[in-house]
């Protein structure tokens, strides 16, 4: 569902930072990338959205290339993806509400659903209550979660996010994990990229970890009996 596939990122200014990237990520998996401040954990999510284009190598989602696609084939594939980055990329002068409306709405959902969904999204979240507060009204965790929201309001297959725990404290970290592992058992493959491990327990989960652009390792959790799907 998403394949790196010998992925090289150089930089305009000649900087290599990511080498032979080569992972491969499933339907429904919960994914944790961690690695050092400057690993290249941010690189991979803006090259997995077609923000930036690898140097080398290919980048699979759901089968399809996105290094040559055309921009119509872009922009369909990126509806596929949300994402948190570690800035938010939330619009200041707008409410919870009308910043995830705004992408519904670019999603194409109808105006008269839009308010219903929102409002369904933010009790998920936790934060039922904020939908009419400005970011700067909220605090780092309701931000978090409001920007959570956001990305998953027009229901993507796959949600990356970058540091969903950057800059809060440990009991708001352990509940963003727990949303987030709420949002993978809903069905979303969620890709979670982060420099703070010890707030996250990869243990169980499918962990990628970076060392100055390189994947060091790689490791998938055992697979459980009940679980075992029917070789294709
Ligand atoms: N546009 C750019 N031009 C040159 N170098 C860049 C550019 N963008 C990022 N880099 C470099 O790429 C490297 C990886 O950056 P990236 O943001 O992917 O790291 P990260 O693992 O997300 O780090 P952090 O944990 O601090 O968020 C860094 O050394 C950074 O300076
Ligand atoms: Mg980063």
């Amino acid at each position: 569902m998403v394949i790196f596939n010998s992925v090289t990122k150089i930089f305009p200014n000649g900087d290599e930072v990511l080498t032979q990237i080569d992972f491969h990520i499933s339907q429904g998996e919960m994914v944790v990338i961690t690695g050092k401040s400057g690993a290249g954990k941010t690189t991979i999510g803006r090259l997995l959205i077609g923000d930036l284009g690898p140097s080398k190598g290919d980048i699979l989602v759901d089968g399809e290339s996105i290094v040559g696609a055309k921009p119509k084939d872009l922009i369909s594939l990126r509806r596929k993806i949300g994402t948190v980055f570690q800035d938010y990329k939330i619009i200041p002068d707008k409410t919870t509400y009308e910043n995830i409306a705004l992408n519904l709405e670019v999603a194409g959902y109808a105006k008269e659903d839009i308010a219903e969904k929102i409002q369904k999204i933010l009790e998920i979240v936790g934060i039922p209550s904020k939908t009419d507060l400005f970011p700067s009204q909220l605090s780092g965790g309701e931000l978090q979660r409001a920007s959570l929201a956001r990305a998953i309001a027009t229901e993507p297959h796959i949600l990356f996010a970058d540091e969903p725990t950057g800059n809060l404290d440990s009991v708001t970290s352990k509940e963003i994990f727990k949303l987030l592992k709420e949002i993978n058992k809903a069905g979303t493959t969620v890709i979670i990229a982060t420099h703070n491990q010890d707030l996250l327990d990869p243990n169980g989960l499918h962990h990628i970890t970076l060392d100055k652009g390189k994947i060091v390792k790689d490791s998938h959790p055992p697979k459980s009996k009940s679980k075992k799907s029917k070789k294709k």
